[in-house]
């Protein structure tokens, strides 16, 4: 089958399945759930689902620490239930792509079970042993992981080797130097696409190949040894390879999850003649709200550092890759209370003009689930609220060292993930209407306001300003492949851009300030038409407090 580039004219919709929809009342979500809100996603617009981990796993990470590839987490069903949820999304027009977890499994993988009974064992190199320094006492390097913490975990307390694990304990990971894992990797591929799956996002898959000196490195603030774990020497190489024995055959699309690349690295990963990567995300535009991509580094948010970012980008890949566009996802905070405002005043219009910045950039936009009703945070307010994993180790990491402890304390209820996973509100009924029962989390507290009823009810709401964007770029070229040209740079307050190819010019204008702020430069928008606002009147002399409108021009 022809490989195509259909991922281009793609509107994705990141589903996360334990809190989208819960179809059995056991307070947890599911893929029956899902396929009872396909008619929701086609009303809304989108083509594509991006399915985080629906795999049979001991959920110490929500699923993204896999015990079998092959098989389906019984709380969200079965392998039939997602053939149904293949088969009537397709039916509708809407493409799925997979998590696709591969950098590390769970340590209730079979492979690793069998690994730890026998050190003779084929599956003992499926995996990264090493011999602890001082007879075992200390473990083989300095590293420190994504969690916090030492990458190293005793694989008993008799014995003197240490697994490596980026993530949590319960996430080894996996010797991509080993061709039989790059085997097993292919065949799960393939066994998913013969299913009739649309592709992939591939999960921190710049961390597959590791630098094999596995020496100590020059300590860091968070994730020492990541010159060694990240953008190893051979990705490109086990990339191309998954691309020539899977992706070739089938008409697929892969999203790599970059973590800390640089756009030159990009450029190499999506280089489509290098036949590796469809897309990447990358976090250089979620991190200008952190000092060195750490998010308990807060920083204040500046246009200007987001205008930067965007630019480099928009011009980076032009013509030579393909950007993906997000501003959500299950591992941020709501983007809303961010970048905008959950004021009561300005929550609406603020996050309409977050979805007017970021979709008409160049490139595939993403929407994350409740993200389209303009969802808040959660307000937690203890530590006992919190699920997630990596919030727990955080956390733990706090109680032992006071300085970082103060930041982590600090901030950990408005940066933990969990803001983004708490379930979906689809209505004000107990539970949201996401279960009739109580949920494996708590409900936003605003639920009852903030639901996809009430948007559906207001023809002024968050869910149809989506509708209409994802409309528009369905229908004017230029915001495909037009070129980025950035407008009003020195601007404190608006974020602007021009869209442009042969036929048409698009203006872009976003004031991401609650106050007014002037148009100082002449734009001539006399000459344009507008598309859409999120104000019922403007005045071309200034944007009102978190104004956006889109303009059009023939050349
Ligand atoms: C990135 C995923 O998005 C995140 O949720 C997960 O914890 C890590 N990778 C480990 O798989």
């Amino acid at each position: 089958m022809k490989h195509t580039d259909w991922y281009k004219d793609a509107i994705i919709y990141q589903i996360y399945p334990r809190s989208f929809k819960d179809s059995n009342a056991d307070g947890f979500g599911d893929i029956p759930g899902i396929i009872s809100k396909l008619d929701y996603l086609k009303q809304l617009g989108i083509n594509c689902i991006w399915l985080s981990p629906v795999y049979d796993s001991p959920q110490e990470d929500n699923g993204y620490d896999i015990a079998n590839y092959y098989d389906i987490y019984p709380p969200f069903g079965t392998l039939d239930d997602m053939k149904t949820l293949i088969k009537k999304a397709h039916e509708k027009g809407i493409r799925i792509i997979m998590d696709l977890v591969v950098n590390h499994t769970s340590n209730q993988h079979r492979w690793f079970q069998e690994a730890l009974k026998n050190k003779n064992s084929p599956y003992r190199n499926y995996y990264i042993f090493k011999k602890g320094k001082n007879n075992g006492k200390k473990p083989p390097n300095n590293w420190t992981g994504f969690f916090g913490g030492s990458t190293w975990e005793k694989e008993n307390p008799n014995s003197d080797e240490y697994y490596l694990h980026l993530f949590a304990k319960g996430q080894p990971d996996l010797n991509w130097e080993n061709e039989k894992v790059r085997e097993e990797v292919i065949n799960i591929l393939r066994f998913w696409l013969d299913l009739g799956v649309d592709g992939f996002r591939c999960d921190v898959i710049t961390l597959i190949s590791k630098k094999q000196d596995f020496k100590n490195r020059f300590p860091k603030l968070a994730l020492t040894g990541k010159d060694a774990y990240i953008n190893g020497p051979r990705l490109h190489e086990y990339l191309h390879e998954l691309y020539v024995k899977a992706y070739a055959d089938y008409d697929c699309m892969t999203v790599g999850e970059t973590v800390l690349s640089s756009l030159k690295q990009a450029k190499n990963l999506v280089d489509p003649k290098r036949q590796e990567l469809d897309m990447v995300f990358n976090f250089d535009h979620t991190d200008t709200d952190n000092y060195f991509g750490v998010k308990y580094l807060k920083a204040k948010f500046k246009v200007k550092k987001l205008r930067k970012v965007i630019q480099r980008w928009q011009d980076g890949l032009y013509q030579k890759g393909w950007n993906s566009l997000f501003i959500e996802n299950h591992d941020q905070r709501r983007s809303v209370g961010r970048f905008g405002t959950c004021d009561q005043k300005y929550r609406v219009e603020s996050s309409k003009m977050l979805a007017t910045f970021y979709f008409f950039l160049q490139g595939t936009p993403f929407i994350y689930q409740g993200q389209e009703i303009g969802t808040t945070n959660a307000y937690f307010k203890s530590i006992d609220e919190i699920k997630d994993v990596e919030a727990k180790n955080m956390y733990a990491l706090s109680q032992k060292n006071k300085l970082i402890g103060l930041l982590i304390k600090k901030y950990i209820f408005e940066v933990s993930r969990d803001n983004a996973r708490i379930p979906m509100a689809w209505d004000d009924s107990s539970y949201g209407g996401f279960s009739s029962v109580k949920p494996w989390i708590r409900m936003n507290s605003n639920y009852e306001k903030i639901n996809v009823k009430n948007a559906i009810n207001d023809s002024n709401s968050v869910f149809y300003y989506y509708q209409k964007i994802i409309e528009i770029r369905k229908k004017y070229p230029v915001i495909k492949d037009g070129k980025y040209i950035t407008i009003l740079k020195h601007s404190n307050s608006i974020f602007a851009y021009l869209r442009k190819d042969k036929k048409h010019t698009l203006l872009a204008l976003t004031n991401f300030k609650n106050k007014n702020i002037k148009l100082t430069k002449k734009l001539n928008l006399c000459d344009y038409k507008l598309l859409i606002s999120n104000y019922m009147e403007n005045d071309d002399n200034y944007l009102k407090p978190y104004e956006a409108r889109v303009y059009l021009k023939e050349n």
